[in-house]
């Protein structure tokens, strides 16, 4: 088949790599003129593994085609997915500028009749409020031309994008028509070749599992962070009650680690948009406004362990930060618990020598100005701990696990360790290191 693919951010560029991949001829259509350059030139605007090597591939076969201009790919298109970004507006809803300003180019440039597929996260009606502007502006045109829409949510995960992508453990298809249903089967069939993997159902419902599965996971992430947190009032262990309870077929282990909060491009403005969502239709989501505010606390759990163990003047101190990044795999920092962390310590006088194997670039565009000076950034990860009081880990990257205690004794001032993801073992205790970690 031929594809658009409209936004070529981490969604857009994953799923029509994907599906170049498959052996369709994918167009990526992006406003961004730089990103697009660079990627006509083999330059990645995101890491991800494995998807340099694919870009590449494709690209040299012709499947997959950068452009700037929508009317050249949809004029060889038989499907068009928006994937353009969908961030939280100032009152917590999701900001859909991105959605219509993608709808109205589609409409002023489509020229025969198309399928238009959300896979944006969007909230519920927007697909036929894309619909119904896309048909306005066509008739406004005196076009005849018809569309039909569906809705696609993307369910990968940032770091395990491509195997999600290639191997995703469903298909969610909200759609009106039992074709627009077979289109988007056969599309998919070479990704899920046991056809259980198709989850059907109307526009709305396909809208709202988005937003549900993204609360659900972020309520489960919150609820662990609150039990960690009376687990250390109480002196109970938290790392043991998640093995009891993870144990329990009907909890299960994902999403139960006590960590310092949750952040990434999707939780937040999800959870937050499923609030105001609700809001909106007259209803007080209660849990949801609390998984929240949970969260927006966890993300000082380690600034205010730094105070009790320092004091609040942090003045002629420097602290060596390991991970920036949102999660390992990925150099997103959008809403990362980082952010919080550093900014709260150099509000406290402080200084930071930071590590992270991705995202040092990503996040020196985000922290902001009145930061930025007291930061040093490294490219080894012993370096950042030079001179340093304590190292705080607040990205759980694989090259972080397993420390050479005896490089970082003498690199540190102190043998001290905040470990926000709770991945270092008592073993450093034995090293005489202070180990401060979450719930305990
Ligand atoms: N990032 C994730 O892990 C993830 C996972 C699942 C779903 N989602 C959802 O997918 C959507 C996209 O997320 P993302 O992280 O890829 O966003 P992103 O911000 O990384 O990328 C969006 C891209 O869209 C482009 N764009 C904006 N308006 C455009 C227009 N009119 N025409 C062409 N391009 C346009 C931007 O320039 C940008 O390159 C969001 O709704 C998000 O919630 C994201």
């Amino acid at each position: 088949m031929n594809i658009t693919v409209i936004g070529t951010g981490y969604v857009g560029l994953v799923t029509g790599a994907c599906f170049s991949k498959m052996g369709n001829k994918v167009y990526c259509v992006d406003i961004d003129e730089a990103k697009i350059e660079g990627l006509k030139n083999g330059i990645l605007p995101i890491f991800e593994p494995h998807l340099g090597t694919m870009v590449k591939n494709a690209q040299e076969k012709g499947d997959l085609i950068f452009t700037t201009q929508i009317r050249e790919a949809l004029d060889d298109t038989d499907i068009v997915f928006i994937a353009v970004g969908t961030p939280m507006a100032e009152d917590g809803s999701a900001n859909l500028d991105y959605i219509f300003s993608a709808a109205t180019d589609i409409a002023e440039n489509i020229t025969h009749d198309s399928l238009v597929v959300v896979k944006s996260t969007v909230p519920i009606g927007t697909g036929f409020k894309v619909k119904e502007h896309i048909e306005k502006i066509l008739a406004d045109n005196n076009s005849d031309v018809k569309i039909e829409i569906a809705s696609n949510p993307e369910f990968l995960k940032e770091g395990r994008a491509i195997e999600d992508c290639m191997h995703p453990d469903r298909v969610v298809i909200g759609a009106e028509t039992p074709e627009v249903f077979e289109t988007l089967k056969d599309l998919y069939s070479s990704f899920v070749l046991n056809h259980d993997r198709f989850i059907l159902m109307d526009v709305k419902s396909s809208e709202m599992t988005k937003y549900v599965a993204n609360a659900m996971l972020a309520t489960k992430i919150s609820f662990m962070n609150e039990i960690a947190n009376i687990c250390e009032v109480t002196g109970a262990d938290v790392q043991k009650v998640r093995l009891g309870i993870g144990s329990d077929k009907r909890i299960g282990y994902d999403f139960i680690y006590a960590g310092c909060g949750y952040g990434g491009s999707c939780f937040p403005k999800d959870v937050q948009a499923l609030i105001n969502t609700a809001q909106t239709n007259g209803y007080e989501p209660e849990i949801l406004s609390h998984v929240e505010k949970v969260n927006k606390r966890q993300k000082m759990v380690l600034v205010n362990k730094v105070t009790s163990r320092f004091g609040d003047d942090l003045n002629g101190l420097t602290f060596a930060v390991w991970g920036l990044a949102f999660k390992p795999g990925t150099d997103d920092v959008r809403e990362a618990t980082s952010l919080v962390v550093i900014s709260e310590l150099i509000k406290r006088g402080a200084k930071i020598r930071a590590y992270d194997p991705q995202a040092t670039e990503e996040f020196k565009r985000a922290i902001g100005d009145e930061f930025i000076e007291s930061i040093v950034f490294t490219d080894n990860r012993y370096d950042a701990c030079d001179g340093a009081s304590a190292l705080i880990l607040i990205t759980e990257w694989k090259e972080l696990r397993n420390p050479d205690l005896k490089i970082l004794s003498e690199r540190l001032t102190e043998n001290v360790i905040f470990d926000g993801r709770n991945i270092y073992d008592k073993k450093m205790r034995k090293f005489d290191f202070e180990l401060y970690q979450i719930g305990c």
